[in-house]
């Protein structure tokens, strides 16, 4: 049977857009552009960009929008090849061998002595490994199933690089080798996602393979559609304000800058609210929606009041001042790349110590998502190499 994909290909870039709208998901022209293309010259694509800014999403987006089965693979540090390719169905082949003990039984009765009682059994490994007792994993799924698929393979960069040779090998041919049985090769090559938070650099051959695109977080008018478009309630003018205020929050150093999916958290907390119009009070009761480390929460406290009306005049500083730094009034971000004085200046030995603190922790850690976007956020440098692996190393590098 001809497997044939269930919607059309992508006829158009705008297409890709048009179609991804219709799933809910809002992208820009560089976006769909790129999709259109992956769709188009049957490449991987490699997304980068810090947490929550729609990666996992725009695979599972594709899926629904190419009417493709989703086939997604995790990625973890120890991860070893059989969870991402194929294992043997272990406890089949034990039920089987144990249903058929007579048969067996039968092949050795007359057999002189162990060794040649074993070779007998030997020569019928064939059944026992063969496609039946095979249990794909999303890998060999995605090249041997018989429906055109998306591969999601997520947060790539947690994988150990003897995996990602692994899937090199498998993107390159879209085939997976299978010893004991043969080579499948995909009928319709699937189309493959690969997602990366950056906590490590992928291989130059990885990177050459993929399309690459890097997901920032959308600027304004599209994050405010994006909460437009999840019917949070919230009305216009409060939304556009609430984007505008989370736009100055991603300017400071927290651990974990608010994502989309916090922005239309906190969009759906303010309406559930009842609220209309953004004032410091609100914003700072609720908070916490988005501000996940008492840490971070305390930072925004300090400047909400600023962020939700530039020409405020700012409380004495010795209020409110954990860590060691003051604001000056008058700044509003309305571009994300408006960089004031006040905010991310070399801070008091406490702040160093978090830092240093988040940047020993392991790579699964919550601390690498807690790198303050990629904007321009001036930071303190932790020490040469740590943050290599973060975002805040990009984003270092492009300022300094
Ligand atoms: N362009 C978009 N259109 C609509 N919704 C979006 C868009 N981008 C992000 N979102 C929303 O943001 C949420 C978070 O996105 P997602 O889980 O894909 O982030 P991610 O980049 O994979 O983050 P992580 O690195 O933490 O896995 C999604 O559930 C989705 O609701
Ligand atoms: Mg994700």
């Amino acid at each position: 049977m001809p497997a044939t994909p269930v919607n059309p290909a992508f006829g158009s870039v705008e297409d890709v857009a048009e179609r991804f709208a219709a799933h809910g998901y809002i992208a820009d022209r560089r976006l769909a552009t790129t999709v259109f293309l992956q769709t188009r010259l049957e490449k991987p694509l490699l997304l980068e960009g810090p947490a929550g800014v729609g990666k996992t999403e725009l695979a599972k987006t594709l899926a629904a929008a190419s009417g493709r089965r989703l086939l997604r693979l995790q990625c973890y540090e120890g991860q070893d090849e059989s969870r991402a390719l194929y294992e043997w169905d272990y406890g089949k082949q034990l039920l089987y061998t144990q249903m058929l003990r007579d048969k067996i039984g039968d092949l050795t009765a007359d057999a002189p002595d162990l060794a040649s009682a074993v070779h007998r059994i030997e020569e019928q490994d064939s059944v026992f490994f063969s496609d039946r007792f095979l249990a794909p994993r999303p890998l060999l799924d995605a090249v041997r199933g018989d429906q055109p698929a998306v591969l999601l393979i997520d947060e790539v960069d947690r994988a150990d690089e003897a995996l990602e040779a692994v899937l090199l090998e498998c993107l390159a041919e879209y085939q997976v080798s299978v010893p004991e049985i043969g080579t499948y090769t995909a009928k319709v090559p699937p189309y493959v996602v690969l997602t990366s938070n950056n906590t490590r650099d992928l291989s130059a051959a990885l990177k050459r393979r993929c399309l690459h695109l890097f997901l920032d977080y959308p600027d304004a008018e599209r994050e405010l559609e994006i909460v437009r478009s999840k019917d949070t309630g919230l009305p216009e003018a409060a939304a556009r304000h609430l984007v505008d205020v989370v736009r100055g929050l991603r300017e400071l150093p927290l651990r974990k800058s608010p994502s989309i999916s916090e922005t239309v958290d906190w969009a759906r907390t303010l309406a559930v609210l009842g609220v209309d119009e953004l004032d410091p009070e609100v914003l700072a009761d609720t908070a916490n929606v988005v501000l996940k480390y008492e840490r971070d929460l305390h930072r925004a406290l300090d400047v909400l009041p600023r962020l939700v009306d530039p020409n405020r005049t700012l409380p004495e500083p010795g209020h409110h001042h954990h860590d060691g730094h003051h604001h000056h009034g008058g700044h509003h971000h309305h571009d994300g790349h408006h960089h004031g004085p006040g905010h991310g200046e070399p801070e008091e030995t406490d702040g160093r110590a978090v830092r240093a603190a988040m940047d020993r922790q392991g790579r699964h850690d919550e601390g690498y998502y807690g790198a303050p976007g990629a904007g321009p956020t001036h930071r303190t440098t932790p020490g040469a190499g740590q943050g290599a692996r973060s975002f805040a190393a990009v984003a270092r590098r492009r300022t300094d």
